[in-house]
């Protein structure tokens, strides 16, 4: 498969931030049995993930704007595009060593996400996509899972936790879908989840009030695997809402009737 340009510059920036995140969690590690905690350096770890990508993507196309997840929106002068990055997705997970985290980059052209890529450095799994021209798991074209019975499907989502989110709607969607599925995860990245469902590894995934950066990526993945895209009023707002519903098309019909359910 023959990268574009610009799909080079997005993978050369997350493969590097990725081999920064892989040295910094080797010492989050050792800093789990000390008293402090790992809580700054973790908070340094990000930042410097995203320090490398900004330099990256600024070197590369100067003129574009910048979404961030750490150091806010930049404008650019070209007004047509904006790089939505997540250096770190998976944050919790990294500091409390679990393996589960990524780095996601999108662009926005004109309003539209062309191009994603979700950079997994403990698994050195790097997905790409681009608008109009499949998503890949390395060099292997991606597919959304065929499964069409809704007790074989396996779906992940994001739970809310402490000052976030709608604790009890999540405790009513757990409600609907448990008895119906062959079961949920809860893998604490939401680009993962949606690299995964493009992967085929989930039959599907929902969560509630995400970030640009958290999802841009990830959502033209799975519309790229063949897999539908929406919010959760069935529409394309996902990117001003931060609500996502994903799956090919019975696992996307399930959920949405699930969580009708659950929203009463
Ligand atoms: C978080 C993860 C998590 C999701 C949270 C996000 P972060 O991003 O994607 O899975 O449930 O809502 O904020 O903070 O790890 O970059
Ligand atoms: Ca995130
Ligand atoms: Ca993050």
């Amino acid at each position: 498969m023959a990268r574009t340009a610009i799909l080079n510059v997005m993978v050369q920036a997350a493969t590097k931030a990725g081999r920064s995140l892989i040295r910094d969690f080797g010492e989050v590690e050792n800093l789990q049995v000390s008293r402090k905690g790992p809580g700054d350096f973790v908070s340094a770890a990000d930042r410097k993930a995203e320090e490398i990508i900004r330099e990256e993507l600024i070197k590369a196309r100067p003129t574009f704007g910048l979404v961030m997840e750490e150091s806010g929106e930049i404008e650019g002068t070209d007004g047509q595009h904006r790089w939505h990055v997540d250096p770190l997705d998976g944050t919790t997970n990294f500091l409390h060593g679990i393996p589960i985290f990524a780095t996601s980059i999108a662009l926005e052209r004109q309003g539209q996400i062309v191009a994603g890529v979700i950079y997994n450095p403990v698994m050195d799994e790097l997905y790409t996509a681009e608008r109009g021209r499949g998503a890949y798991l390395n060099d292997r074209r991606l597919r959304v899972a065929g499964r069409s019975e809704l007790t074989e499907m396996v779906f992940g989502t994001g739970l809310p936790f402490v000052g976030r989110g709608d604790h009890g709607l999540a405790l009513k969607e757990m409600r609907y879908f448990m008895p119906e599925v062959a079961g949920i995860r809860r893998c604490g990245a939401a680009a993962i989840d949606l690299a995964w469902t493009a992967a085929g590894r989930l039959d599907g995934y929902w969560e509630h009030k995400l970030n640009s950066w958290d999802i841009a990526a990830g959502l033209l993945m799975v519309r790229e695997a063949g897999g539908y895209v929406t919010d959760m009023d069935g529409k394309d707002k996902m990117l001003e809402n931060g609500d996502v519903v994903v799956g090919n098309e019975f696992a996307h019909r399930q959920i949405m009737r699930l969580l009708k359910l659950a929203k009463g």
